[in-house]
């Protein structure tokens, strides 16, 4: 049994946490829309205009805030037009990223759009600067935005959308430092400056283009691409970045279900290095905006573990455990406690890869560990986060703990582990407080109290299990999933027993 004491501090807020913390990720990839989401509307799997029913239900619940596509590497291969118009017209292409895997573009822009709608998300499209033009990303956006009158507009209008979806989030590109063209920071930026000159808001939306950022701890990048930026021949143009965005996957410790004790620890270890990515990049953007206007994104994150035995490789298909549920638990939390510094956060990826939500075959959808701490952290969107300080030992510590560690971070961090930690925020004079007993073995009794407050009817939630390696499959569905709501009693200071290797949310009045 590990004792903790912890406090929550109402008088240091630390910001708005930004529903966006909360965003998904989905790309055309191994088995994530085809048949994740789509299956056609001549399908016998119940459906929506071709959208799987079963998962448009199951994701309704999560509240999701913004909802990223078409990728990913997937989206600097992609070409819209391709995507719209009689299905039965569409092309059939090769999606060379992942598995040469012949893409029959039946799931396009109106489709995308229909799903996100259905599940209550914002948009997010990531545009083709690797292998497209300025033109093909301009048209992209009149064709979406504009509300008629051109040729563009009217085509949508005639492809069954008379108003104009008004779409708010655009990315200019994907990886360009990889698999979205092989860029340095520099000719990054200046392709990224000229594209964003012609990322109108068509029809008077609000735009909000968002630049292509490093990956995990690469600030070289950061650095010369605001340099870059910088460095216009008619003054700076830093006006022209409104988003920047970083992407940081946490690679397996064992597999995805097989893991020692160690592993577990040294996976969770790895997914707090998510921390030094979020301050270290805004440090460097700072030096460029220190007002801070330039958002700064999450545009991918979360584990990725060898893809499942029996799928394809490239398919990014994975498990999900309790382990996950840990990691997930950890990220948002530091999200949350970075509230001032990050306005938007995208886990990869929705349905069927990487950490997903929901694991789903041709008729059966499951939801994953992961997917129920993010229902149960909902609950912080819109709050105003807490300060959360707390005593808990340490019980891991690492650097940056990437296998990419051999590009050219310079400059690496220690990461500590401590055995509970968590976010807290208000909202109406409600608390929501979220912590993870991130210790594989010892369950953790935690002595709550709220600096000059206190906390009544309180309730909490836990996600635990018997076992580390506990997931949920088609057979057994609810081995991981949260207890019921119990009610904590306490007089001043609270008193929660964490079971060892769980999730826990505790909400009540202030
Ligand atoms: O999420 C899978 C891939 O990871 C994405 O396509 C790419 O952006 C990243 O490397």
């Amino acid at each position: 049994m590990t004792a903790v004491r912890l406090s929550v501090l109402p008088e240091e807020p630390i910001g708005r946490i930004a529903p966006e913390l909360h965003g998904q990720f989905a790309e055309h990839l191994g088995e994530l829309i085809y048949p994740g989401i789509w299956v056609g509307p001549d399908s016998s799997v119940p459906n929506v205009d071709g959208l799987r029913t079963d998962v448009i239900e199951a994701l309704k619940g999560l509240r999701i805030p913004v909802l990223r596509w078409p990728g990913g590497c997937f989206a600097d291969d992609y070409h819209w037009r391709d995507g719209i118009g009689p299905r039965e017209d569409r092309p059939t292409r090769l999606n060379i990223h992942w598995g040469m895997a012949e893409e029959p573009n039946a799931f396009g822009t109106h489709e995308f759009l229909a799903f996100a709608k259905a599940i209550g998300a914002e948009p997010y499209l990531a545009t083709n600067l690797g292998s497209g033009t300025p033109q093909e990303m301009r048209d992209w956006i009149e064709y979406c935005n504009h509300p008629s009158g051109t040729t563009l507009s009217d085509e949508r209008r005639a492809n069954g959308a008379e108003d104009p979806f008004d779409i708010r989030w655009w990315g200019i590109g994907n990886e360009n430092w990889g698999c979205g063209g092989n860029l340095t920071p520099e000719f990054y930026a200046e392709e990224y400056a000229r594209y964003r000159t012609f990322a109108f808001p068509f029809g008077g939306t609000v735009n909000a283009p968002v630049a292509c950022g490093p990956n995990g701890w690469d600030w070289p990048w950061t650095r010369r691409f605001f340099d870059q930026i910088a460095r216009g021949t008619r003054g700076n143009r830093l006006d022209k970045v409104e988003y920047f965005a970083a992407h940081y996957y946490c690679r397996t410790a064992g597999t995805a279900t097989e893991y020692t004790d160690a592993q577990w620890l040294e996976l969770l270890t790895k997914a707090i290095g998510i921390e030094g990515v979020i301050t270290g990049h805004r440090a460097i953007m700072d030096g460029y905006d220190p007002d801070r206007r330039i958002g700064l994104i999450l545009d991918e994150w979360g584990t990725w573990h060898p893809p499942q035995e029996g799928k394809p490789p490239r398919g990014l298909y994975q498990q999900n455990t309790i382990r996950d549920a840990c990691v997930a638990a950890l990220s948002l939390d530091i999200f949350h406690n970075h509230a001032d510094k990050l306005v938007m956060a995208n886990i990869a990826q929705l349905i069927n890869v990487l950490q997903a939500m929901l694991l789903v075959d041709e008729t059966r959808v499951v939801a994953t560990p992961t997917y129920h701490v993010f229902a149960l952290y909902a609950e912080h969107q819109g709050g105003t986060a807490l300060r959360v300080v707390s005593d808990a030992p340490v019980i891991s510590n690492g650097e940056d703990g990437q296998a990419q560690a051999s590009l050219c971070y310079e400059d690496k961090r220690t990461v500590e582990l401590r055995a509970v930690s968590g976010s807290a925020s208000v909202r109406d004079g409600r608390l929501c407080l979220t912590l993870v007993n991130a210790d594989p073995n010892a369950e953790a009794d935690v002595e709550l109290t709220v600096r000059g407050g206190a906390v009544s009817d309180a309730t909490m939630i836990t996600l635990a299990t018997d076992d580390i390696h506990d997931h949920n499959t088609f057979e057994d569905p609810d081995r991981v999933a949260p207890g019921a709501a119990k009610s904590v009693a306490g007089n001043g200071s609270l008193r929660l027993t964490l079971p060892a290797a769980s999730v826990s949310r505790i909400t009540g009045r202030l």
